[in-house]
C-alpha cells in the first residue's frame, strides 16, 4: 500500500478499510445539479450515463477552443500547438472541485508515456506523468473562479503529445475546505459522496478494522459518506497509536488535513475510547471521544509544516480502555496561483474570447 500512500496521500482523499458499497441505495437520492461532466473525445453532441455512478457525461466538442484536436477512443489528443484549452462556463464566486483525468492506454500504439503540463488559466496546476499505460492520472483542485468561465489547458513540453480523457466539475458549499489563500489540490465518488470526492481504501499491517452495518450520521460541513465512515482503522496492539505520515512532495508545499471520526462500536458503560492527536509530536488536538454513529471532523485551521515528514499520531488517552480509531481522512496541498485569472488572455493565441 506504500504506492497508494505516496501517490494519494499528498493530494488525496482517502478511506480506511474495506468497501461495502450499496450503490443502488443512493443513486436516486441525490441530484447532479452543479455537476459538469465532460468525456473528452466523445462524438459531437453525444452523451451517456455511466452505469456505476449514474453520472451523465457529455462530449467535449463545444468546450474546445481550437480545432487542432481529433477525437480518439474517448480521449482527445492535441498534436498541434503548444497550449490548447477548454473554456468551461462556471458561476463565479462558487467553490468547485475540478478534476481532470488522463488514461493513456497506449492509444497511439507507441508504448511511450507522454509527459505534459496541466494549467488552470495562466497558472501551472500540475505536471501530468504516468506510472503505466493503464493507470489513470487524476488531478484535482478546489477552486473559486473569479470569472464566469475557466480555462483548462494542456501545455506541450516536448515529451509527447498532450491528451485528456475527462474533465469534471462539482460545486461545493463555500463553507467547506476553507484555505487561507490559494486553491486546494487533491488527488482521489458519487453517488455515495454527494460532492463526488474520490475515496481510496487504505490499510497498514499494524492496523485492524472495526466496522458497523448501521448508517452513520454524517451531517456536518464535510459530509463524508456513511459507507466510508462505517469502517475504522484501529491498532492491533491496544496501546499503540494510529499513525499516518507522509513526506511533502516539495518543500514549499502546505497541507490541510481533515480527519473524520465516528464511534462504530456500542461501548458498554465500563469502556471508553478517548485520545489525543499530535502532529510531529506536538499536541494538535486535546482529549477527544468519537460520538457513536455520528461524525466529528478535526481539521487544521492553517497550513502545516514545510519540507519535513508530517506525522499525525492518534494516541490513546491514559484512562481510555480502548485503542484509538480513525475512520477517514483527507489531505490537501495548497497551490498558490500567482497569476490572476483576469490575465489569462495575455499572450495566448488560442482563446477566442
Ligand atoms: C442495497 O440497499 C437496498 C435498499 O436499502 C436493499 O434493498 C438491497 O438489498 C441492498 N443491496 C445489498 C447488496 O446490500
Ligand atoms: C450538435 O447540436 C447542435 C445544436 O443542437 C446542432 O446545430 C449540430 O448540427 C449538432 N452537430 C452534430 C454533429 O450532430
Ligand atoms: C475542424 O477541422 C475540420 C477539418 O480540418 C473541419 O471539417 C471542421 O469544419 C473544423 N471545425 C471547426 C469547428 O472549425
Ligand atoms: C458560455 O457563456 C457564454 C457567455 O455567457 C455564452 O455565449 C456561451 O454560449 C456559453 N457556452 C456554453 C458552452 O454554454
Ligand atoms: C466487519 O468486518 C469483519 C471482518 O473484518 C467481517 O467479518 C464482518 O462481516 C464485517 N461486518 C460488517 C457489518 O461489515
Ligand atoms: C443537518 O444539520 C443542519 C444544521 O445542523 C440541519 O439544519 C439539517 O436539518 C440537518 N439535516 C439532516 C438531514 O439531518
Ligand atoms: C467491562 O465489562 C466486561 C463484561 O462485564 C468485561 O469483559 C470487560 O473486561 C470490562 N472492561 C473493563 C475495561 O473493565
Ligand atoms: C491528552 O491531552 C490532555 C490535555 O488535553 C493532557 O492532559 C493529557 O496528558 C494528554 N494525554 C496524552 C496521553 O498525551
Ligand atoms: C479521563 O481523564 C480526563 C481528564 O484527564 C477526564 O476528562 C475524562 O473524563 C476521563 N475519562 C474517563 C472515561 O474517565
Amino acid at each position: 500500500m506504500w504506492r497508494t500512500l505516496k501517490h494519494f496521500l499528498l493530494f488525496a482523499v482517502l478511506q480506511f478499510g474495506g468497501f461495502a458499497l450499496n450503490l443502488t441505495l443512493l443513486v436516486h437520492a441525490q441530484d447532479q445539479s452543479g455537476f459538469i461532466s465532460i468525456d473528452c473525445g466523445l462524438a459531437t453532441n453525444s452523451s451517456y450515463t455511466e452505469k456505476e455512478t449514474g453520472i451523465n457525461y457529455i462530449s467535449d466538442e463545444s468546450f474546445i477552443e481550437t480545432n487542432e484536436s481529433k477525437p480518439y477512443w474517448s480521449l482527445r489528443v492535441f498534436p498541434q500547438g503548444t497550449r490548447n484549452c477548454y473554456k468551461i462556463n462556471v458561476t463565479r464566486g462558487t467553490k468547485y472541485l475540478i478534476r481532470a483525468s488522463f488514461l493513456y492506454g497506449n492509444y497511439d500504439d507507441q508504448y511511450r508515456l507522454p509527459e505534459f503540463q496541466l494549467h488552470l488559466g495562466p497558472n501551472l496546476w500540475d505536471s501530468v506523468k504516468f506510472e503505466s499505460a493503464s493507470t489513470v492520472a487524476n488531478k484535482e483542485l478546489i477552486h473559486v473562479p473569479l470569472l464566469n468561465y475557466i480555462h483548462v489547458c494542456l501545455v506541450d513540453t516536448n515529451k509527447g503529445v498532450p491528451f485528456i480523457s475527462a474533465i469534471e466539475l462539482r460545486t461545493l458549499p463555500n463553507t467547506i475546505y476553507q484555505a487561507q489563500e490559494g486553491s486546494l489540490a487533491l488527488d482521489s465518488r458519487y453517488p455515495d459522496d454527494i460532492y463526488d470526492r474520490f475515496w481510496y481504501g487504505y490499510d497498514r499491517d499494524e492496523w485492524t478494522q472495526l466496522n458497523t452495518s448501521s448508517s452513520i450520521n454524517t451531517n456536518n460541513t464535510y459530509q463524508p459518506p456513511s459507507v466510508v465512515l462505517a469502517t475504522a482503522a484501529t491498532p492491533k496492539n491496544v496501546d499503540d497509536s494510529v499513525n499516518i505520515f507522509w513526506l511533502p512532495s516539495d518543500n514549499t508545499a502546505k497541507y490541510y488535513v481533515y480527519m473524520h471520526f465516528a464511534e462504530v462500536e456500542k461501548l458498554p458503560g465500563n469502556e471508553s475510547r478517548q485520545f489525543n492527536i499530535t502532529r510531529n509530536g506536538e499536541l494538535y488536538s486535546g482529549l477527544f471521544a468519537p460520538k457513536y454513529l455520528s461524525v466529528s471532523t478535526i481539521f487544521s485551521l492553517s497550513d502545516w509544516s514545510r519540507g519535513q515528514y508530517i506525522t499525525l499520531s492518534i494516541i490513546k488517552a491514559g484512562n481510555s480502555t480502548l485503542p484509538p480509531i480513525l475512520n477517514a481522512f483527507e489531505t490537501y496541498m495548497v497551490k498558490d496561483f500567482a497569476e490572476p485569472e483576469t490575465n489569462q488572455q495575455d499572450g495566448n493565441n488560442y482563446w477566442s474570447s
